[in-house]
């Protein structure tokens, strides 16, 4: 496997395989099985597979994790080797943006809901790297992780606005065996914030199970999750919504698809989780994203 940290050594190595077709999956690194999973979700169809790694400043608020992110390029590039991946792109923040770069992606009204709330600006500054890391790939196929949900549904909406020649996977999310979903941010927690951490997920089963009764009132979905997510000692919500996967506009009553999102604060770590139900009649499924 390669190894490039330059944007110029990086289009060469496109250069030199044009006509094969390239899957990517783009990361920040710290990467575990979640990560792991979507380079299995490139494989089909493509001839090659490139990951990226690089911890996006543009992406973090002023009060976020940007300097204690986990970086360990080694560690990384290790298992995606072993994963399979034909190239690593792992460009330091000086190469890849100009000291005095100004151009970014308007993602527009969804931006500002759900995680956009509490990060302003993060779904630009995520918009812009995957443009500028699809300008430099050039893949065929780009996986993201149904754990980011939001960003999943704003990102395809940039490739369709702006007609990037890039088809959307989505990779559903992997959990550890007592159900909290993977997350380079779960290095974070102490013993009993992981505790608490688990009612994220605790919290959506309880969403999916009110659905299951016959529950239909978007706002009572949520507030079956909000009633679990209350027990948390170190715990404090962000939010808990039941949405249209699609739009991600609040839905009064679930007749179809249901996207319900929660984001919390585990002490001082902040954690997503969520879970899209297919609902037709008293039939109710769990779904990828998108699919
Ligand atoms: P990062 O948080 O490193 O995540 C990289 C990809 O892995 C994302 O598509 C994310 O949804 C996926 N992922 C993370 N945890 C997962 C899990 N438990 N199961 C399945 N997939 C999981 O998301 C980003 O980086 C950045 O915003 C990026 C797209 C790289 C732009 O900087």
């Amino acid at each position: 496997m390669d190894i490039t940290r330059d944007k110029a050594a990086m289009r060469r190595w496109v250069a030199e395989r044009r006509g094969l077709r390239i899957g990517f999956v783009p990361t920040m690194g710290a990467l575990h099985a979640g990560h792991l999973s979507l380079v299995e979700r490139a494989r089909p169809g493509c001839d090659r597979v490139v990951a990226s790694v690089f911890v996006n400043p543009t992406q973090f608020g002023p009060h976020e994790d940007y300097e204690r992110y986990p970086r360990d390029l080694a560690r990384d590039a290790d298992l995606l080797a072993t994963a399979g991946c034909d190239l690593v792109f792992a460009p330091e923040t000086a190469e890849m943006y100009a000291h005095d770069a100004q151009t970014t992606i308007d993602v527009g009204a969804m931006q500002t809901v759900l995680c956009g709330a509490a990060r302003p600006g993060h779904f630009r500054g995520v918009a812009t790297v995957v443009a500028k890391l699809f300008h430099l790939v050039q893949p065929a196929v780009a996986v993201f992780g149904q754990k980011d949900a939001q960003q999943v549904v704003i990102l395809q909406r940039m490739v369709r606005d702006l007609d990037f020649p890039v088809e959307l996977r989505v990779a559903p999310i992997v959990r550890d065996a007592d159900g909290l979903a993977l997350s380079s941010r779960n290095a974070y927690l102490g013993p009993d914030e992981r505790h608490d951490a688990l009612l994220l997920h605790a919290a959506l089963q309880a969403a999916a199970a009110a659905l299951r009764d016959g529950e239909r009132a978007g706002e009572r979905i949520a507030a079956a999750a909000r009633a679990v997510l209350e027990r948390g000692t170190f715990l404090r919500l962000d939010y808990v919504a039941a949405v249209d996967p699609a739009s991600l506009a609040p839905l009064a009553n679930v007749t179809g698809r249901v996207l319900i999102a929660v984001a919390a604060w585990v002490g001082s770590t902040r954690l997503i989780d969520n879970l899209v139900l297919d609902v037709r009649g008293t039939a109710v499924r769990e779904v990828v994203l998108g699919e």
